[in-house]
Protein backbone atom coordinates (compact mmCIF):
# COMPACT_ATOMS: atom_id res chain seq x y z
CA UNK A 1 0.00 0.00 0.00
CA UNK A 2 3.17 2.50 0.79
CA UNK A 3 4.45 2.14 -2.71
CA UNK A 4 0.91 4.21 -3.86
CA UNK A 5 2.60 7.11 -2.25
CA UNK A 6 5.31 9.34 -3.64
CA UNK A 7 7.61 10.93 -1.71
CA UNK A 8 8.95 13.95 -3.14
CA UNK A 9 10.11 18.08 -2.32
CA UNK A 10 6.82 20.45 -1.86
CA UNK A 11 6.39 23.18 -4.17
CA UNK A 12 5.58 26.79 -3.03
CA UNK A 13 1.90 26.77 -4.16
CA UNK A 14 1.29 23.66 -1.52
CA UNK A 15 2.26 25.29 1.55
CA UNK A 16 -1.65 26.05 2.65
CA UNK A 17 -1.84 21.81 2.31
CA UNK A 18 0.59 21.54 4.14
CA UNK A 19 -0.78 23.62 7.06
CA UNK A 20 -4.43 22.13 6.61
CA UNK A 21 -2.19 18.56 6.70
CA UNK A 22 -0.95 19.49 10.29
CA UNK A 23 -3.91 20.88 11.71
CA UNK A 24 -5.62 17.26 10.46
CA UNK A 25 -2.85 14.95 12.08
CA UNK A 26 -3.22 16.79 15.43
CA UNK A 27 0.49 18.02 15.23
CA UNK A 28 1.07 19.35 18.65
CA UNK A 29 2.30 21.97 19.95
CA UNK A 30 1.26 24.42 16.76
CA UNK A 31 3.99 26.46 16.45
CA UNK A 32 5.22 29.55 15.65
CA UNK A 33 6.62 28.83 12.44
CA UNK A 34 2.50 27.27 11.23
CA UNK A 35 2.44 29.86 8.32
CA UNK A 36 2.99 30.42 5.03
CA UNK A 37 5.50 32.87 5.75
CA UNK A 38 7.14 29.96 8.19
CA UNK A 39 7.41 27.87 5.27
CA UNK A 40 8.59 30.24 2.54
CA UNK A 41 11.35 31.00 5.14
CA UNK A 42 12.52 27.30 5.54
CA UNK A 43 12.30 26.41 1.67
CA UNK A 44 14.04 29.51 0.98
CA UNK A 45 16.87 28.07 3.62
CA UNK A 46 20.01 25.90 1.59
CA UNK A 47 19.64 23.89 4.74
CA UNK A 48 15.89 23.46 5.08
CA UNK A 49 13.83 20.77 3.59
CA UNK A 50 10.23 19.92 3.53
CA UNK A 51 8.71 16.74 2.27
CA UNK A 52 5.47 15.77 1.05
CA UNK A 53 3.93 12.23 0.62
CA UNK A 54 0.90 12.22 -2.06
CA UNK A 55 -1.35 9.83 -2.95
CA UNK A 56 -4.02 10.41 -5.57
CA UNK A 57 -3.01 14.20 -6.18
CA UNK A 58 -3.16 14.77 -1.84
CA UNK A 59 -1.02 15.57 0.17
CA UNK A 60 -1.41 12.80 2.79
CA UNK A 61 2.15 13.62 4.60
CA UNK A 62 4.88 15.63 5.53
CA UNK A 63 7.99 15.91 7.26
CA UNK A 64 10.89 18.89 7.72
CA UNK A 65 14.56 18.56 7.66
CA UNK A 66 16.66 21.14 9.19
CA UNK A 67 20.55 21.10 8.50
CA UNK A 68 22.21 23.78 10.65
CA UNK A 69 26.14 22.65 9.73
CA UNK A 70 26.07 20.86 12.88
CA UNK A 71 23.21 18.63 13.29
CA UNK A 72 20.25 17.42 11.19
CA UNK A 73 16.56 17.91 13.06
CA UNK A 74 13.65 16.12 11.67
CA UNK A 75 10.04 18.23 12.72
CA UNK A 76 6.76 17.96 11.74
CA UNK A 77 6.16 14.39 10.73
CA UNK A 78 2.69 13.46 10.23
CA UNK A 79 0.18 11.15 8.06
CA UNK A 80 -2.99 12.59 7.53
CA UNK A 81 -5.57 9.90 9.86
CA UNK A 82 -6.73 8.09 6.83
CA UNK A 83 -3.57 7.45 5.65
CA UNK A 84 -1.75 5.24 8.59
CA UNK A 85 -0.50 2.96 9.37
CA UNK A 86 0.48 2.06 5.78
CA UNK A 87 3.88 2.70 6.22
CA UNK A 88 4.21 6.40 4.43
CA UNK A 89 5.94 7.88 7.51
CA UNK A 90 8.34 5.43 8.05
CA UNK A 91 9.42 6.15 4.21
CA UNK A 92 9.22 9.92 5.00
CA UNK A 93 11.84 9.51 7.64
CA UNK A 94 13.66 7.32 5.17
CA UNK A 95 13.89 10.32 3.02
CA UNK A 96 14.69 13.00 4.86
CA UNK A 97 17.04 10.97 6.32
CA UNK A 98 18.92 10.22 3.66
CA UNK A 99 18.49 13.84 2.36
CA UNK A 100 20.14 15.32 5.82
CA UNK A 101 22.88 13.08 5.71
CA UNK A 102 23.89 13.70 2.06
CA UNK A 103 23.44 17.43 3.11
CA UNK A 104 26.89 16.13 5.06
CA UNK A 105 25.22 15.97 8.80
CA UNK A 106 26.53 13.36 10.82
CA UNK A 107 23.37 13.33 13.19
CA UNK A 108 20.22 13.51 13.44
CA UNK A 109 17.50 13.88 15.90
CA UNK A 110 13.76 14.14 16.21
CA UNK A 111 11.72 15.23 19.41
CA UNK A 112 8.85 13.70 20.28
CA UNK A 113 6.68 14.78 23.14
CA UNK A 114 6.78 12.26 26.03
CA UNK A 115 2.80 12.04 26.54
CA UNK A 116 2.49 10.85 22.96
CA UNK A 117 2.63 7.27 23.00
CA UNK A 118 1.67 6.81 19.50
CA UNK A 119 4.73 8.87 18.82
CA UNK A 120 7.30 7.00 20.87
CA UNK A 121 6.40 3.84 19.54
CA UNK A 122 6.73 4.81 15.88
CA UNK A 123 10.23 5.85 16.49
CA UNK A 124 10.73 2.67 18.16
CA UNK A 125 10.36 0.97 15.38
CA UNK A 126 12.89 2.71 13.48
CA UNK A 127 15.74 1.05 15.46
CA UNK A 128 16.73 -0.84 12.48
CA UNK A 129 17.29 2.51 10.60
CA UNK A 130 19.56 3.56 13.47
CA UNK A 131 17.21 5.71 15.58
CA UNK A 132 17.73 5.12 19.08
CA UNK A 133 15.79 6.45 22.34
CA UNK A 134 18.13 9.16 24.43
CA UNK A 135 16.80 10.20 27.83
CA UNK A 136 19.94 12.07 28.29
CA UNK A 137 18.59 15.88 27.32
CA UNK A 138 15.54 18.26 28.63
CA UNK A 139 14.53 21.17 25.50
CA UNK A 140 14.48 24.81 26.72
CA UNK A 141 12.91 26.64 23.85
CA UNK A 142 13.15 30.73 23.55
CA UNK A 143 10.75 32.18 21.08
CA UNK A 144 11.12 35.72 19.59
CA UNK A 145 7.98 37.08 20.90
CA UNK A 146 8.85 36.56 24.88
CA UNK A 147 10.96 37.85 26.71
CA UNK A 148 13.93 37.31 24.79
CA UNK A 149 12.41 39.59 21.87
CA UNK A 150 16.03 41.47 20.11
CA UNK A 151 15.51 44.57 21.41
CA UNK A 152 15.07 42.93 24.91
CA UNK A 153 18.41 40.73 24.80
CA UNK A 154 20.50 44.09 23.22
CA UNK A 155 18.99 45.83 26.65
CA UNK A 156 20.02 42.59 28.34
CA UNK A 157 23.52 42.51 26.86
CA UNK A 158 24.30 45.87 27.36
CA UNK A 159 23.63 45.71 30.94
CA UNK A 160 25.42 42.33 31.51
CA UNK A 161 28.57 43.01 29.33
CA UNK A 162 29.55 46.74 29.77
CA UNK A 163 30.24 45.97 33.59
CA UNK A 164 32.19 43.51 32.97
CA UNK A 165 34.42 45.86 30.66
CA UNK A 166 34.27 48.45 32.45
CA UNK A 167 35.60 46.40 35.35
CA UNK A 168 38.30 44.92 33.05
CA UNK A 169 39.12 48.19 30.91
CA UNK A 170 38.44 51.16 32.40
CA UNK A 171 41.45 50.63 35.12
CA UNK A 172 43.76 49.55 32.91
CA UNK A 173 42.94 52.92 30.71
CA UNK A 174 42.63 55.36 33.59
CA UNK A 175 46.39 53.92 34.77
CA UNK A 176 47.86 55.44 31.17
CA UNK A 177 47.28 58.44 32.30
CA UNK A 178 50.11 60.21 34.68
CA UNK A 179 48.79 63.53 34.92
CA UNK A 180 45.41 66.15 34.33
CA UNK A 181 43.67 64.07 37.13
CA UNK A 182 41.60 67.49 37.49
CA UNK A 183 39.83 67.10 34.01
CA UNK A 184 36.29 66.28 33.90
CA UNK A 185 36.73 63.00 31.98
CA UNK A 186 39.15 61.42 34.22
CA UNK A 187 37.09 62.75 37.40
CA UNK A 188 34.02 60.79 35.91
CA UNK A 189 36.15 57.56 34.87
CA UNK A 190 37.64 57.76 38.45
CA UNK A 191 34.31 58.42 40.38
CA UNK A 192 32.90 55.19 37.97
CA UNK A 193 35.47 53.10 39.03
CA UNK A 194 35.12 53.70 42.83
CA UNK A 195 31.18 53.05 42.26
CA UNK A 196 31.45 50.17 40.21
CA UNK A 197 34.48 48.37 41.03
CA UNK A 198 35.15 48.89 44.93
C1 LIG B 1 3.17 9.16 14.17
C2 LIG B 1 2.67 9.13 12.71
C3 LIG B 1 3.48 10.13 11.89
C4 LIG B 1 2.89 7.70 12.17
O1 LIG B 1 2.51 7.69 10.80
P1 LIG B 1 2.20 6.32 10.01
O2 LIG B 1 2.32 6.61 8.57
O3 LIG B 1 0.93 5.75 10.51
O4 LIG B 1 3.40 5.39 10.52
P2 LIG B 1 3.91 4.04 9.80
O5 LIG B 1 2.77 3.41 9.09
O6 LIG B 1 5.10 4.36 9.01
O7 LIG B 1 4.28 3.19 11.07
C5 LIG B 1 5.44 2.40 11.16
C6 LIG B 1 5.42 1.64 12.47
O8 LIG B 1 5.39 2.57 13.57
C7 LIG B 1 4.60 2.01 14.64
N1 LIG B 1 3.40 2.84 14.81
C8 LIG B 1 2.92 3.81 13.98
N2 LIG B 1 1.81 4.37 14.49
C9 LIG B 1 1.56 3.75 15.65
C10 LIG B 1 0.55 3.87 16.62
N3 LIG B 1 -0.46 4.76 16.50
N4 LIG B 1 0.59 3.06 17.70
C11 LIG B 1 1.59 2.16 17.86
N5 LIG B 1 2.59 1.98 16.96
C12 LIG B 1 2.58 2.78 15.87
C13 LIG B 1 4.21 0.63 14.19
O9 LIG B 1 5.24 -0.25 14.61
C14 LIG B 1 4.21 0.77 12.68
O10 LIG B 1 4.38 -0.45 12.02
P3 LIG B 1 3.11 -1.40 11.78
O11 LIG B 1 2.02 -0.56 11.21
O12 LIG B 1 3.62 -2.44 10.82
O13 LIG B 1 2.73 -1.96 13.13
C15 LIG B 1 1.15 9.46 12.64
O14 LIG B 1 0.46 8.66 13.57
C16 LIG B 1 0.83 10.91 12.92
O15 LIG B 1 0.86 11.75 12.01
N6 LIG B 1 0.50 11.23 14.17
C17 LIG B 1 0.18 12.62 14.58
C18 LIG B 1 1.38 13.51 14.49
C19 LIG B 1 2.56 12.99 15.28
O16 LIG B 1 2.41 12.55 16.42
N7 LIG B 1 3.74 13.04 14.66
C20 LIG B 1 4.97 12.54 15.24
C21 LIG B 1 5.78 13.66 15.75
S1 LIG B 1 7.30 13.04 16.44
Amino acid sequence: MSSEAVIRAARADELAAVLSLWQESDVTPPSVTDSIDGLTRLMREPGGILFVAIVDGRIVGSVIGGWDGWRGNIYRLAVTPEYRRRGIARRLVLEISSALFAKGAERLSALVEHEHRWAIDFWESLRDLGYEYNPWFARYIADRGNGTAPSNLARILDNESRPDDERTMLPDIYNWFTEGFDIADLKDAKALIDQRIA
